[in-house]
């Protein structure tokens, strides 16, 4: 069973649709960690029903985000997490952690990148007043939502759309394509292949 771990910084409603899939059997994944850097995020308490082991910090308490990382690392580490997966986690990933899962993290954006990345997608896309937004899934480099594009699903605007039917109309397709990727991912072989070569 692959072990993967999840870092969120809000609600955590993407987090929710993995514990489903995973309880439900239909993603083959132990989620071992979540990591949350807001302590109070809803997201902890779904980890706790799930009884899924979690990390909350402040990224404020730590000198420098290499500090920081550092202890999510240790974290990662003893729980053996393969692979990380974003889901709504706000802050950009570091050297250290981008250099031990290389190519293992993914991030999930709401928004057809490269058009809209960072903060507010939906607001930044309701602004733009385009007909078409939408969902993409990447792997993360080092930059703001710049990695390589995995797969992107499109959403339609309406006339009257608001912020809320779009966030609605987003996430529901964030909630069935997220946990169908992470099933394609982590059953390639070669994805956990080249971590087991990593780990000796
Ligand atoms: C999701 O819509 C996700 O795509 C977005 O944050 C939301 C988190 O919702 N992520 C980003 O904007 C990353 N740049 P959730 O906490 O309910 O899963």
């Amino acid at each position: 069973m692959r072990k993967i771990a999840v870092f969120a910084s809000g609600s955590g409603s993407n987090f929710q649709a993995i514990i489903d899939v995973v309880q439900s059997g239909q993603l083959d994944a132990d989620i071992s960690l979540l990591v949350c850097d807001k302590p109070g995020a809803f997201a902890i308490e779904r980890a706790e029903a799930a009884r899924i082991p979690s990390f909350v910090f402040t990224a404020k308490d730590y000198s420098s985000k290499e500090h920081y990382e550092e202890e999510i690392l240790a974290h990662l580490k003893a729980s053996g997490v393969e692979f990380i997966v974003l889901a709504g986690y706000m802050r950009l990933i570091g050297p250290k952690l981008l250099t031990e899962y290389k190519g293992r993290i993914v991030n999930i954006h709401p928004s057809l990148l490269p058009a809209f990345p960072g903060k507010d997608a939906i607001g930044q896309a309701l602004a733009a007043k385009v007909k078409w937004s939408g969902v993409t899934i990447h792997f993360v480099d080092e930059g703001m939502d710049t990695g390589p594009i995995i797969i992107q699903e499109r959403v339609r605007l309406d006339e009257n759309e608001t912020r809320e039917s779009l966030q609605r109309k987003i996430q529901k397709c964030e909630h069935k394509l997220y946990p169908s990727v992470l099933q394609m991912l982590l059953t390639q072989g070669d994805v956990i292949n080249d971590t087991k070569a990593r780990a000796h």
